[in-house]
Formats: structure tokens, sequence, C-alpha cells
């Protein structure tokens, strides 16, 4: 019998995860198809029903389900409890179990491109952004690399809130972006986590660059397109640059080994999406 496993959200048509789940799932021989399905917000409760009823191993939860899932899960994990957003569920028989493994893929992707700021322990790190991608990324450097992390968004309000989640283990501030620019210097990684660059027609730099330091890393969350105005620009001053792809690949690698117990092959998964699709 072949598993099944999905992805909910709205959009999913441009995702890759089909194209790399099932290629894992090909290559360690596994009997078993994952598939994109669209659920749109009045959609959730009933598509959650039916994954129980139906007999599915696990799921993917993307965008705009992320924290609303949460209620209709059984379990939590520590961490998706921690960042309050969940993007991989393990169905075990009729009860569904949440997990968060954006954050944990997001760091191994950095690290795999970057490997010397895996020894490092004291970074300053700016965040764009206070949506549901920053808690997970801002949770994890908190833990692991920062020092301090700041946040600037267009909505003020959730720069503080993310600000103040990120807790004692880090100092924080929510700054405005003409604040954030004035500073660049501070910061050996600047994180796009908004959804700015989606869409080319609507990307634009919400912070000049004029003030990086030359080492500093920036990295975008997003990987369609391959470079938003963000990493363009940063490529232009000849700083290095980090798109989403790597996270994308690290956070399905952790899911797929929750719902096989299998390793996949990372990396050469990231090497096939970037010569393939992007
Ligand atoms: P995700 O879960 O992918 O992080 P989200 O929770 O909707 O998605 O967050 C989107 C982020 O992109 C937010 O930080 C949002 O800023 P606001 O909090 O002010 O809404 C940011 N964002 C989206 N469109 C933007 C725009 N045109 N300019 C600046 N920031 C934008």
């Amino acid at each position: 019998m072949t598993d099944q496993y999905r992805l909910i959200g709205a959009p999913v048509a441009h995702s890759l995860s089909p194209v790399m789940h099932n290629y894992w799932f090909r290559s360690l021989e596994i009997s078993a198809y994952y598939q994109a399905d669209l659920v749109t917000r009045d959609e959730l409760e009933q598509a959650v029903m039916q994954i129980r009823a139906s007999g599915i191993k696990g799921f993917n939860v993307t965008f705009p389900h992320k924290k609303s899932i949460l209620l209709l899960l059984d379990e939590l994990s520590e961490r998706a409890r921690l960042i309050g957003a969940v993007n991989t569920v393990v169905c075990a028989g009729s009860r569904l179990i949440g997990y968060n493994t954006d954050g944990v893929g997001f760091l191994q992707g950095l690290f795999h491109h970057f490997p010397n700021l895996a020894q490092k322990q004291h970074l300053s790190v700016l965040m764009i952004g206070a949506g549901g991608a920053a808690y997970s990324v801002a949770q994890i450097l908190s833990e692991t690399i920062a020092e301090r992390i700041d946040i600037c968004n267009r909505t003020m309000e959730k720069a503080f809130h993310l600000s103040a989640a990120c807790g004692a283990s880090v100092l924080s501030d929510a700054l405005t972006f003409a604040q954030a620019e004035q500073h660049l210097d501070q910061y050996q990684i600047v994180i796009n986590t908004t959804s700015v660059g989606l869409m080319p027609e609507q990307d634009h730099l919400l912070i000049r660059l004029d003030h990086a330091c030359r080492h500093t890393v920036f990295v975008d969350l997003i990987y369609q397109p391959r470079r938003t105005a963000l990493l363009k620009e940063a490529e232009r001053h000849g700083f290095p640059v980090l798109n989403g792809l790597s996270m994308l690949v690290y956070q399905g690698a952790l899911a797929f080994q929750m719902w096989t117990q299998l390793v996949p092959d990372s990396r050469s998964m990231e090497s096939y999406l970037e010569n393939n699709y992007l």
C-alpha cells in the first residue's frame, strides 16, 4: 500500500515540497506519495477532519494555517508550543501531533552554507518582519548563536511583541526601518522574513544597505524568486547572501525523518532543486 502525505495551505501551487518528498521516497524505495492540497482558511477544520479519518501518515502546514492549526491538534512538541506555530504533523493513528521544524531547518541550512557561523555564540542579528516565520527563526537563534536580535517591522507593535518573545537569553529591541538602516554595521546577519519579495512586481528594498559591514550575511527566507530585491542589492554590494531554499530542504528533511525514521540526502536535494526548479 502507498502511504499518503500532504501539504496544506493557500497558495500551494508554487511549492517545491511535493517534488522534494516524492524524490526522497523514490530514492529510498519507500512506497509513499506526497501531494499539495489547496486549503483556504474556511476549509481548514474540515480538511483536518478528513485527514484524521483518511489514514494519511503525516502532513506539512504552510501559510496561512501555521498558527490556526494548533487548536485542531491533539498534542504539540515543546518547540511548537514555544513558537506558537506548527509546520509538520505526524498522524499516529487518529492522533495528530504537531511539530515545528522551520527554525532548526533554517539553522542547519545557514550552517551548511556558512560553517564558520556554527562556531559563533555572540552574534548580533537584524530580523526584518515579525510574522509567523520570524518567530521560528528568532527562537532558534536565541537558543544558539545570537546574543542580540533586533527586529524591524512595518507594524511596530508586532516588532515589540516578537522582541519580548525572544526571552531573557538575548538582548532584543524593536527598531524602525530608518534606525535599522543607520546601525546596519552592528549586525553579522540580516534576515528578511517578510513576504515582500514573493511577488516580483511588489518587491522593493525595505532598508538601504549603505551602512552594512563587509562580512554581514544577508538571508531571505524566500526562494522563489531566487533573488529578492534585498539579495540582489546585497550581492551588488558584494555581501554574502543566502535564499530560503536551504531552509525549505532542511525543514523538509526533518519532517521526512519524523514520518519515516529515515534520513534523506539534503545536500544533493538542494542542488537538484536549484538546478532544475529555480
Ligand atoms: P509568515 O507566516 O510567512 O511570516 P505573516 O505572518 O503574514 O507571514 O507575516 C508577513 C510579514 O511580512 C509581516 O512581518 C508583515 O508586516 P506587518 O506585520 O506590518 O503586516 C510583512 N509584510 C508583508 N507585506 C509587507 C509590505 N508591503 N511592506 C512591509 N512589510 C510587509
